[in-house]
């Protein structure tokens, strides 16, 4: 049997990377996927790659900018009228917009690192929910973190402090809504070889840093992210809540 055989999954940031490495694994484990991301055309390729490689997979491809209110109630308006429900949330997407001292960081740059990589994942997570408690339905929130939520992040603070918060708002939530029969729990990935992180990906010194410190001495791949976050979403961990599990090669632990 299919872990999740007959539940829906809403991934946000799922036309690459470790979205779509999500979204394609609980498409195979018997999910429908909706998936989101700011770019239609983006998430139709994704579309056609995930029906590709997993048969009878059911995929939504529907833009939303998850830092924008009008986008996110749109997305939930569509996916009550279109899908019915969401038994799965995962807030993946993310940005990184300042690489450098806290000491230059501009107003906007702030603002769209919160909005995108924090408020999005709040009040997507508040509007599933509401929906799941008003069915009277359990159903399982994954946020995906960051090692550079776990402690100091210079040069790249201002993406630590959203991941930091998102570790805390996991743990809130869970305990929150755990009567509910809602779970939250976080992924904290390490240096994982996607779009997102070219820049340090492509710096072999950075890189080499990376993994100084890591145990698993390469890069991680989108896909390694998969089966933590099937196991998490499936009622294998139904008593695992407010946890944050890094994925990370052994870095945080280096
Ligand atoms: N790669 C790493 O080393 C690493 C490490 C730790 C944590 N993470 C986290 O993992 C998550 C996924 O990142 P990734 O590495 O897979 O990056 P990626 O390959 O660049 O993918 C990012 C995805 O998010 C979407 N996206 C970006 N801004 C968005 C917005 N405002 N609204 C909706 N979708 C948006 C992108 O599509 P569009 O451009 O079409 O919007 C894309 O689908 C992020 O939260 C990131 O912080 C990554």
């Amino acid at each position: 049997m299919a872990r999740l055989q007959g539940r829906v999954a809403l991934v946000t940031g799922a036309s690459r990377g470790i979205g779509e490495a999500i979204a394609r694994a609980m498409a195979a484990e018997g999910a429908s996927v909706v998936i989101t991301s700011r770019r239609q055309e983006g998430l139709d390729a994704a579309a056609l790659r995930i029906r590709a490689e997993v048969a009878g997979a059911k995929v939504w491809p529907k833009a939303c900018h998850v830092g924008r209110s009008s986008d996110r109630e749109s997305l939930m308006t569509w996916i009550d009228h279109e899908v019915g429900r969401v038994d799965i949330l995962v807030n993946n997407a993310g940005t990184n917009v300042h690489f450098g001292p806290m000491l230059e960081v501009t107003e906007a740059a702030w603002d769209k690192t919160f909005e995108v990589n924090l408020k999005g994942p709040w009040e997507l997570s508040r509007a599933v929910a509401q929906r799941l408690i008003a069915a009277d339905q359990g159903g399982s929130i994954l946020n995906v973190s960051s090692v550079l939520g776990r402690g100091a992040s210079p040069l790249q603070g201002v993406y630590g402090m959203t991941k930091a918060a998102l570790i805390s708002m996991t743990q809130t939530l869970a305990l929150e809504w755990g009567g509910a029969g809602i779970r939250v729990n976080a992924l904290a990935p390490g240096l994982i070889d996607t779009r997102l992180s070219a820049a340090l990906t492509s710096s072999p010194e950075l890189t080499s840093r990376f993994l100084q410190r890591a145990g698993v001495s390469r890069v991680g791949q989108p896909g390694d992210l998969a089966g933590a976050a099937v196991f998490l979403a499936s009622d294998e961990a139904a008593y695992i809540t407010g946890t944050t599990l890094d994925v990370d090669g052994g870095y945080t632990v280096g």
